[in-house]
């Protein structure tokens, strides 16, 4: 067998100790598909003393993980360190001016410098991989980078974020609270460093724009998508959700039109029938639309380290093997600047929940709004008077006053500009106690 190949591993965390458990526990496997042994020789993280139940006797240490680049014992280097700047970004721009092939998890970086990257990349003739980037142990990248180029794809979807399908599914079967979610999906390793990442739908969109990429052939541009994330939902929209035959996943979801590509990461009711639906706790979901094949929908689970670790690993064959694919699926200089489409011009149906002040003539002040932008109720749902609080008087005497009253509203389709002027108009006639809540329907 030939020589092996040695890996340099920055980040020895969730991600980065499972790969290096999972190259020492399957190396007969692993040398058997690569066609050569694969060997750690090298790692870097923060604190040299941690305890990672890892033996790390014979492997190099370095404090600065960009010294890996510079390694002799180094062929390939794996940054899992994550960020969009600083070490993370360091290592794999030395790696990469180094001509090392670079193996990262890191969609923040990429959704960033992705393209500036990439052009590095192929001008030193390296391969940067990122398939554990999206969807954890999902291997989504080779699908539409290799798997799917017979097809023009017309729309990318799915459920990207482990952490808050883990979430939402807790809060949904178990009634728990937002906080408790989230602590239980940091601790088994699904959140990023900074969770709001992921609660705020960023993680999601870093994603979403690697997707769009690859699916449409276009740069990546992160900032191009409209993002709003989970941590405004409430139990009564999940339970508002169920009750009309949907629930709420946070899903992303690019797609071609007329004026441009439409990328946007935000809660949505999904019916309650539909495939999406029902991929639950830490599984993502990622659904294509292509012109040859028609729908595919992967699913597995999107974050952890043994999933991640696992498409890590995929792309460590890769290079041991001398597979090389463009980053983004084409070279740089063919991959067309990003149109976007206004999310102003979305269309479909809408959930609003409003709190209404219980005066006379405020339903139909609401409905007439509506009318107003051409909109279609499809129900309104009163959900249930809240109770009267019995408010003392000066005098002693006691009156009833009347809390604002939930009321659900679902739309048939229409444009986002006009739900959104029809609420502008509502909130302003005074008729309503507090922001209206509005979760976007998507069709599937
Ligand atoms: P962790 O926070 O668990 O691990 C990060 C590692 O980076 C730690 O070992 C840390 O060292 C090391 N590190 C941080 N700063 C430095 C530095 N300045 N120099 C050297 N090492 C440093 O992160 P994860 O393993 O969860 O994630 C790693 C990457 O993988 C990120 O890009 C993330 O987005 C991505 N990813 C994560 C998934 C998951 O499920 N966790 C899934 C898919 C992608 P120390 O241990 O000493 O603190
Ligand atoms: N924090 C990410 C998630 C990790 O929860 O999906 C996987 O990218």
């Amino acid at each position: 067998m030939s020589n092996p190949l040695r890996l340099g591993v920055a980040g020895l965390g969730t991600v980065g100790a499972s790969v290096l458990k999972i190259v020492r526990n399957n190396a007969a496997a692993l040398a058997a598909r690569a066609g050569r042994p694969v060997v750690v020789t090298a790692v870097s993280a923060r604190d040299r003393m941690r305890d990672r139940g890892l033996d790390l006797t014979g492997i190099a240490w370095h404090d600065d993980p960009a010294a890996l680049a510079a390694d002799p014992s180094v062929d390939v280097v794996l940054e899992l360190i994550g960020g969009a700047s600083g070490p993370a970004e360091a290592v794999v721009r030395a790696a990469l001016f180094a001509g090392k092939p670079v193996i990262t998890a890191n969609k923040a970086l990429l959704a960033r410098h992705g393209v500036e990257l990439a052009r590095i990349a192929e001008a030193k003739g390296v391969a940067l991989a990122f398939e554990a980037a999206v969807a954890g142990g999902i291997p989504v990248i080779k699908t539409l980078k290799e798997s799917l180029s017979a097809n023009h794809v017309t729309r990318v979807y799915g459920i990207l974020n482990g952490t808050c399908n883990y979430m939402l599914t807790r809060m949904e079967t178990e009634q728990l609270s937002y906080d408790v979610c989230l602590a239980e999906a940091q601790r088994l390793g699904y959140a990023e460093a900074d969770p709001t990442f992921d609660v705020e739908g960023y993680d999601t969109a870093h994603k979403l724009a690697l997707l769009t990429s690859l699916a449409f052939g276009v740069e990546v541009d992160a900032d191009a998508i409209y993002v709003e994330g989970i941590s405004a939902i409430t139990p009564a929209d999940i339970e508002a959700a169920d009750e009309l035959g949907y629930r709420i996943k946070l899903l992303g979801v690019a797609r071609r039109t007329e004026t441009g590509i439409e990328a946007r990461v935000h809660p949505t009711m999904v019916p309650k029938s539909s495939a999406i639906a029902r991929v639950d706790g830490v599984l993502n979901a990622v659904a294509i639309d292509g012109d040859a094949v028609g729908e595919i929908v992967l699913v597995g689970p999107g974050a952890g380290g043994g999933p991640t670790a696992s498409s890590v690993i995929g792309d460590v064959v890769d290079v041991a093997r001398g597979h090389a694919v463009p980053v983004f699926g084409r070279p740089v200089a063919d991959l067309a600047p990003y149109e976007r489409a206004a999310i102003q011009a979305h269309e479909g149906g809408y959930y609003v929940r409003l709190s209404v002040n219980d005066r006379p003539g405020a339903f139909a002040a609401i409905a007439a709004r509506m009318a107003e932008k051409g909109i279609s109720l499809e129900s309104i749902v009163q959900r249930r008077r809240a109770p009267r609080s019995e408010a003392p008087r000066r005098d002693g005497a006691h009156v009833a006053s009347v809390e604002p009253q939930p009321v659900i509203l679902i739309t048939y389709a229409t444009t986002e500009a006009a739900i959104r002027g029809a609420l502008e108009a509502i909130s302003s006639d005074g008729h309503i106690a507090s922001t209206p809540r509005l979760i976007r329907i998507e069709e599937l």
